[in-house]
């Protein structure tokens, strides 16, 4: 069975941009799929820590983003697995090992590394060396698929890096992820989602930038959050076009609408093609995010704290034995057994 893996930082509160470039599609795949493969949605707990936690309250950040993942509509059956990162200590034990194969070279070229840590005068370890925890979490579970938002590509390229470097030392002990083009096409899309700053499009929606108006968080009023979108930044071409570089805020639109309503995006380009009423499309997405909103917030009022935990458990059980059975494989290869 193919093995499907991600993991969403839980820090902070998920903006849509994390829901759709990497939670929905994962549910949806899972939706599809979890009859015949393996689905692990885990909490990158260790990850978190790199930065800030919001609230300084990691384990409430933590709860609230597994709720997320159940309120997304993930199918709960025995191929789906959810569980935390730091209560599977193999992910800490192959990161150190892995250490020795990856090169500060390429890390350094990281652009993720690159945005973190500029203009600080100082930087932590971890943020340098997040991309190899993330190699660790993948290469684990044999994941052949690892539904993530465009940002996240450099990471997967380094995974499959440093996973061939090791196979030609000690041994075919890794299964490399696919390409990310061949992600991409698995998810059924033409390209990565990277779902951009409603009031500067040509960035990516980010948890970080301070105006509220660029960024639609999980938790924001669904009323609010329309308004957010009737008042994204377009352009005055006055043409509906899907053109992410010169039409970044009308392209983004269109990919937020084309995924909120799980329609293919060349589906809504043609449904828009020739129409020159911004207004019109700003108010078509805007109720569209504002029902996702509505529904989402719905479900997630009904989960307990005791089912997540109930989940947790079995899911960490399964975790521990897929990555301790790994960890022994590697820790032989390299003579550490
Ligand atoms: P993180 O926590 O920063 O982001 C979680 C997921 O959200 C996606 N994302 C976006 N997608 C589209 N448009 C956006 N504007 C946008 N913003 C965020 C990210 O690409 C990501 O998929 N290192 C990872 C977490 C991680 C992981 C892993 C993922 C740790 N280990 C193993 C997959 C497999 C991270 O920091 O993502």
């Amino acid at each position: 069975m193919k093995t499907i893996l991600t993991g969403l930082r839980s820090n902070s509160m998920f903006t849509i941009g994390n829901y759709l470039g990497a939670l929905l599609p994962m549910v949806r795949l899972a939706e599809k799929h979890s009859k015949d493969s393996h689905f692990n949605l885990f909490v990158p707990d260790l990850h978190s820590i790199i930065s800030e936690v919001d609230g300084g309250d990691l384990q409430a950040n933590i709860m609230r983003n597994i709720k997320f993942y159940l309120a997304a509509g993930l199918p709960l059956n025995e191929n789906v697995h959810v569980y935390r990162q730091s209560h599977v200590s193999a992910h800490s034990e192959i990161c150190w090992i892995l250490n020795c194969t990856a090169t500060m070279g390429e890390l350094n070229r990281m652009t993720q590394y690159k945005d973190k840590s500029d203009g600080k005068s100082s930087v932590n370890v971890g943020i340098f060396d997040y991309p190899v925890l993330m190699a660790g979490d993948i290469l684990l579970y044999d994941a052949e698929y690892v539904p993530v938002g465009e940002d996240q590509f450099q990471h997967i390229e380094l995974t499959r890096n440093i996973a061939m470097r090791f196979n030609n030392k000690y041994g075919e002990v890794f299964k490399l992820p696919a390409t990310t083009a061949d992600q991409v096409k698995f998810m059924g899309l033409t390209e990565g989602v990277r779902i951009r700053d409603l009031q500067n499009p040509e960035k990516k929606m980010s948890k970080s930038t301070a105006a509220e108006n660029s960024k639609i968080m999980l938790d924001d009023d669904p009323a609010k959050a329309a308004k957010k979108i009737m008042s994204a930044t377009t352009d005055s071409l006055g043409k509906i076009k899907f053109d992410m570089w010169g039409q970044p805020g009308i392209s983004n639109l269109l990919q937020i609408e084309a995924m909120v309503t799980d329609t293919p995006l060349q589906d809504v380009i043609s449904t828009w093609a020739g129409e020159t009423r911004y207004g019109d499309l700003k108010k078509k997405v805007a109720s569209s995010v504002q029902q996702m909103l509505e529904e989402f917030q719905g479900k997630l009022a009904e989960i307990s704290d005791d089912e997540v935990y109930s989940i947790l458990e079995t899911g960490e059980k399964y975790a521990n034995e897929v990555a301790n059975k790994k960890l022994y494989e590697v820790q032989k290869a390299v003579g550490l057994r």
